[in-house]
């Protein structure tokens, strides 16, 4: 496995940067804007190809690096789907699986430092975010933080973990790398408390001062969408609404772009062929599958995911590769749900 601890030392944040080899598919976790180039350069050094970038919450101490890695490397993004931001590719719940070949993330949703807080777990180690660090918990008092929230965050969920699990943190102050489930229930001088009252009086007791980034950084943070919009003036789009009449005129393929996992939880249209996302480019380009289809019967590619995000990139991908016809459903499901339009179980 390749495994990357990467330090920010303005706002002391701890990104990952995660692979099962070589060569294959990588995912980083909380990756700062700042740091952007230094990950790509990583990533071309190891011959990694990023498909995943996700946040454990949004940050009110520095830019997320999000949407500047999709922009750059046509990454999914991922968040909570508690998080308010304008639109990330997927949206993750408790009890989710998060995958790239060859790792395997669990979602546990820890609310708490604030309302969209995520850890993710993998094997023998938890990514807390800013859930649980290292002798200290995230701060609870603004971002609707709940002192309450996070004491069963913590002790319900991770020190249920066990003991010998490690402990990568978003942050540290001190210069700490990593810590142990065991380690710090024993240890971090905020869980010796009795009961979640006692906890709720000491997170209400600190008194700290604001993030010096946190009136540029949650603004920034909550805008990491897209604009769907531009694609939408070059005339690659269909509104949810349009789509309600085309879907199922005979010259229209549906392609659904999701993972088999969301496609399950959430449905899809019905008639969609599944194409991935992670193998939109090698289907679309000459000698591809969607390629082929489109060039031998002569129908219009109608690319959707969960809210048109990823599509609006595989339409891309397509007009790039010769596909002139192809477009997508603005605002994904999402939107078709909220249009009316029906899905079918998987
Ligand atoms: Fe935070």
């Amino acid at each position: 496995m390749i495994f990357r601890q990467l330090f920010d030392a303005t706002s002391s944040t701890y990104s990952y940067l995660l692979a099962s080899r070589c060569g294959g598919e990588a995912l980083i976790i909380d990756p700062v804007i700042e740091k952007v180039d230094r990950y790509l350069q990583l990533l071309r050094e190891l011959e990694l190809k990023l498909v995943k970038a996700v946040d454990t919450h949004l940050h009110a101490d520095h830019i997320t690096g999000l949407g500047a890695l999709r922009d750059r490397t046509q990454c999914i993004t991922v968040m909570s789907e508690h998080s308010r931001v304008d639109v990330v590719s997927m949206r993750v719940a408790d009890g989710d699986r998060l995958q790239i070949d060859g790792i395997d993330l669990d979602v546990l949703y820890t609310p708490g430092h604030t309302d969209d807080s995520c850890c993710f777990r993998m094997a023998d180690r938890v990514f807390t975010g800013d859930t649980l660090l290292i002798r200290g918990t995230g701060r609870t008092d603004f971002q609707n933080g709940d002192a309450r929230a996070q004491y069963q965050s913590i002790f319900g969920k991770l020190l249920r973990l066990p003991d010998e699990t490690l402990v990568y943190p978003g942050h540290d102050y001190k210069g700490d790398t990593v810590s142990t489930i065991g380690e710090e229930r024993r240890c971090n001088p905020r869980l010796q408390v009795k009961s979640v009252d006692e906890y709720v009086e000491l997170m209400h007791n600190l008194t700290l001062a604001n993030p010096k980034m946190m009136d540029v950084a949650v603004p920034a943070n909550m805008r990491v969408g897209l604009h769907q919009e531009d694609v939408a003036r070059r005339g690659w789009s269909t509104t949810a609404e349009q789509a309600l009449r085309i879907v199922g005129q005979p010259d229209v393929v549906l392609i659904d772009l999701r993972e088999r996992a969301e496609r399950e939880r959430n449905g899809s249209i019905a008639g969609s062929l599944h194409v991935p996302y992670p193998s939109v480019q090698e289907s679309t380009r000459a000698g591809g599958m969607l390629h082929a289809l489109a060039k031998s019967t002569g129908k219009r590619l109608l690319f959707y995911c969960a809210f048109g995000e990823r599509s609006a990139m595989a339409v891309q991908a397509a007009q790039d590769a010769g596909l002139s016809t192809a477009f997508h459903l603005q605002g994904g499901l999402a939107a078709w749900k909220a249009a009316g339009g029906p899905v079918e179980p998987q």
